[in-house]
């Protein structure tokens, strides 16, 4: 039951901009052990494969965060239903053909967001000193395979649940 919610308010984010699960916040480890987190838009819900993808660059640090360490989480606080999920998730990153599918289904003005000069991240000696020109090669989608999930409903009563996929999804309540 709260599983299914889970799922349904994550695809809710997928197809409703203003759905609280549209922008998680991806947290990854950075090359110095130190979490690093950012919001991103939710783009494919997979409920039963239990994997979301998000789209980025190939050339910014999450990228190369994930190629070392391909562990992430993902954090929505949906208000209106008051819920909490925290997401523990193995990460895989699919680049150029595999991902022609969801490159071609990016709309035009979107694709300025993959690619460009400077890379993402880099110094630039003025705040608008980039150009952003599109580029299929830059366009990487996250593949996030969900692992775990802590679920928070913040009702009357508080409730919180553990769904792990090695038991296959079978869900414990925990104190909150
Ligand atoms: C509302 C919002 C949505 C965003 N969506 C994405 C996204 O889908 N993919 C992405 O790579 N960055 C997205 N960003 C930018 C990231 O938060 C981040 O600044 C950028 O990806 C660089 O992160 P990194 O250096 O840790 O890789 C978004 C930012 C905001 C504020």
């Amino acid at each position: 039951m709260l599983h299914a919610q889970v799922w349904l308010r994550l695809g809710r984010g997928v197809r409703d901009r203003r759905a609280p699960a549209r922008h998680p916040t991806l947290a990854t480890i950075a090359r110095d052990g130190r979490p690093q987190a950012r919001t991103v838009v939710l783009r494919t819900v997979d409920a039963a494969g239990g994997t979301l993808d998000i789209h980025t660059d190939i050339r910014s640090a999450k990228v190369a965060e994930l190629h070392a360490a391909p562990f992430a989480a993902l954090h929505v606080w949906d208000r209106g239903a008051h819920l909490q999920l925290r997401l523990e998730a193995d990460a895989t990153i699919l680049t150029g053909a595999e991902v022609a599918d969801h490159w071609a289904r990016v709309p035009q003005a979107a694709r300025v967001a993959y690619g460009g000069s400077p890379a993402p991240g880099m110094p630039v000696g003025d705040a608008l000193a980039y150009d952003k020109t599109p580029d299929p090669a830059c366009f990487a989608v996250v593949r996030l395979q969900v692992q775990a999930m802590d679920v928070l409903h913040l009702g009357r009563d508080h409730r919180r649940a553990r769904f792990v996929r090695a038991d296959g999804w079978a869900g414990t309540w925990r104190a909150p």
